[in-house]
């Protein structure tokens, strides 16, 4: 380490106002593909979950907790997802990667928050069904409409002040040396690779947080569903049987490659990261998960897909 080098990663540090965001353009063949294919899934999470958003708000037959739920999950999912596709595509087509140091952490801020009400309200939804299947008498006591405006707020704030501390000490460490992130959106592991202060108490803060916010949420669906099956298993019927088992084993795919794909990315040391395999690891969590949710949610129960025909019928007629 000569002084030389000490200067120039000082110099880098004042005058670091950008990142440029690698993202897929190490593969400059399939940028059209790309841009294409990434256009496509945004248009179906965004059709797909403003559909149910309208009929659980108008449909007169899912006007219950599962479906309020469902609704506001879905307008979740496009927010979620809105973090950061829109500027994935933009910088697919201008071939501009650069992005304000202020805007990666807004990005980096907001998806985490998003993220948090993500993994929360997929805990809360659990609930609901672990109530429904196995406390059907004190269903409409527990889930009274108050509770879950209260429950669905909870999960919308209570990332905000986790994550406002945790991005802030992120960013006030020195950043220095280069300034390209090997990925699509200001993630975690990738900001993380061009710190160069002390990481330590970041990598500790991920730990708890992570513990906090994605390990005890899929400990309690975990518990939920293994409660509801075997609430299932003492059902007499066979049809309602295999009804609510793929019912619930839909759910706890989704659920699975969601949290699967977040724990491997966050809870991992920072060593062991490989920018290739965090790039497509996280578009499980970005993109594909919140694709599938909706439709696994929706296209497996019956009066949902009846309240969509409803009102697509109604589209169609007026
Ligand atoms: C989701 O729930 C929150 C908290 O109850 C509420 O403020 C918000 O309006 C809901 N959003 C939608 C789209 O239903």
């Amino acid at each position: 380490m000569g002084s030389t080098d000490q200067n120039t990663s000082q110099r880098n540090q004042t005058i670091l106002v950008e990142f440029i965001l690698i993202g897929f353009s190490d593969f400059p063949n399939l940028q059209g593909f790309l841009f294409g294919l990434f256009l496509v899934m945004y248009a179906v999470i965004l059709v797909g979950n403003s559909l149910i958003l309208v009929i659980t708000k108008i449909d007169p037959s899912l006007q219950m907790p599962m479906y309020f739920f469902l609704g506001n999950f879905s307008f979740l999912e496009i927010c979620y997802v809105s973090v950061t596709i829109p500027r994935l595509l933009a910088d697919l087509y201008r071939q501009n990667r650069s992005i304000s140091f202020l805007a990666c952490a807004i990005q980096m801020y907001v998806f985490l928050v998003l993220g948090v009400t993500e993994c929360f309200m997929l805990t809360v939804m659990a609930y609901d069904r672990y109530v429904a299947i196995c406390k059907p008498l004190l269903y409409p006591l527990l889930m009274n409409k108050k509770l879950c405006i209260q429950l669905a707020g909870g999960c919308w704030v209570s990332g905000i002040p986790v994550h406002i501390g945790f991005t802030y000490s992120v960013f006030s460490l020195p950043f220095c040396g280069r300034n390209w992130l090997d990925h699509f959106f200001c993630d975690i592991p990738p900001v993380l690779t061009l710190l160069c202060g002390n990481t330590f108490l970041i990598e500790m803060m991920i730990y708890v947080i992570a513990l906090l916010v994605v390990t005890i949420p899929f400990m309690l669906i975990l518990g939920s569903y293994v409660k509801i099956i075997s609430a299932i298993l003492k059902l007499h019927s066979t049809t309602g049987r295999a009804k609510a088992f793929s019912t619930c084993s839909s759910h706890l795919m989704v659920v699975a490659l969601f949290f699967g794909s977040g724990t491997i990315t966050y809870l991992r040391p920072k060593s062991s990261h490989a920018a290739e395999r965090d790039k497509f690891l996280s578009l499980f969590y970005t993109i594909v998960t919140p694709m599938f949710n909706p439709m696994i949610y929706c296209l497996r129960n019956k009066d949902v897909t009846v309240a969509l025909k409803k009102f697509l019928l109604k589209c169609i007629v007026l």
